[in-house]
């Protein structure tokens, strides 16, 4: 099978016009790639235009307070990538004197950046022969070549970089990388791929043998954590208590509301006072239970408005915003829905 040629021309036909494709610019790779590892192209357009126009180089990215590149994150989910995109831009500063390096492994040395990410910063910015394996490869090649171990154990992904290694184009690795991933988005889909039109429809494995359904294999199933949040409302009409979050914890680096998390639902305002100090203290309103789902957390959201006086030290850390400047805050999407509803 002349895999990586017929990808090619298919890729040649069937290629978005995508901005990140008309550059060799690494630092515009790199986060258009960060980026696209939490959305899909439609979505993901839109933040790549607001990040590069407001930092057009790695020296402004760099320059940018760290709450600024979160709002500009805001909906995206996973913060961390926000975070460490941040970090590694005043690295690359500090230490390659604002030249983002072009060695393979200085690029697998920062923050926040994998195989995927390296490899496909290395090919398409510098033409490098490093295979990307992402999930529309590994949907690719377990399809087409009938890989059937695991792509989430150790020797599955050994097996899908060795493969993916061998057939990876030397003198095209850009294009041809580009073309497994564009390939698997559009043509080799999850779900209801249209093979009739494929170019691989004589040889695919799974069209033959009826596995489009079941390739590729996953192993694990992601367990998933119930959280109950309770989140304190204290405001007027000028002001409000803000939290920015600072644990090692979903949402570092983010702003919510002073939260009391607890074992269970709490859906009574008895049991809520409970805890709270002074338990006296009126609850004016409650929202019912939201459910905000994350990949590995299931958050149970109540929002409780408040108006007395409460104990200092929920409140302790804290901050008294300006109403109406609640919208200049980095938040996650739980919040910020809370927030239109409220306003
Ligand atoms: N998904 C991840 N990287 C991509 C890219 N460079 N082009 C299109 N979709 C992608």
């Amino acid at each position: 099978m002349r895999f990586s040629i017929d990808l090619i021309e298919w890729y040649n036909l069937n290629k978005r016009e995508l901005p990140w494709r008309n550059t060799k610019d690494p630092y515009t790779i790199w986060l258009s790639e960060i980026i696209l590892q939490q959305t899909r192209v439609d979505q993901g357009l839109a933040y790549f235009h607001k990040f590069i126009d407001n930092y057009p180089t790695v020296e402004h990215l760099s320059k940018a307070p760290e709450d600024e590149v979160l709002k500009y994150w805001q909906g995206l989910g996973y913060y961390s990538r926000a975070r460490n995109l941040h970090f590694t831009s005043k690295h690359i500063v500090s230490h390659y004197n604002g030249v983002f390096p072009n060695k393979y492994k200085d690029i697998l040395s920062l923050k926040g950046v994998g195989e995927y990410t390296a490899a496909a910063i290395s090919s398409f910015s510098f033409n490098q022969p490093h295979p990307v394996i992402d999930g529309n490869v590994y949907r690719v090649l377990s399809r087409v070549y009938g890989i059937k171990e695991a792509i989430d154990s150790t020797i599955g992904k050994k097996t899908f970089k060795s493969i993916a290694a061998e057939l990876i184009d030397k003198k095209n690795p850009s294009i041809y990388n580009q073309a497994i991933m564009e390939f698997g988005a559009l043509q080799c889909t999850p779900k209801n791929p249209n093979c009739e039109i494929c170019p691989f429809k004589l040889e695919c494995y799974a069209l033959k043998n009826n596995q489009i359904n079941t390739l590729p294999v996953k192993e694990k199933r992601i367990k998933q954590k119930n959280r109950y949040f309770n989140y304190l409302i204290i405001k007027n009409n000028k002001s409000i208590y803000l939290n920015q979050r600072v644990d090692n914890d979903i949402w570092k680096g983010l702003y919510d509301f002073p939260l009391i998390e607890s074992e269970i639902e709490i859906s009574k305002e008895s049991d809520l006072k409970k805890i709270l100090s002074p338990p006296n203290l009126t609850i004016e309103n409650r929202s019912k239970p939201i459910k905000h789902i994350l990949s590995h957390q299931k958050i149970y959201a109540t929002f409780w408005t408040i108006s007395d006086k409460i104990s200092k030290d929920l409140i302790e850390k804290a901050i008294k915003i300006n109403l109406k400047e609640i919208n200049n805050y980095p938040v996650p999407k739980l919040i910020e829905n809370y927030i239109k509803s409220m306003l």
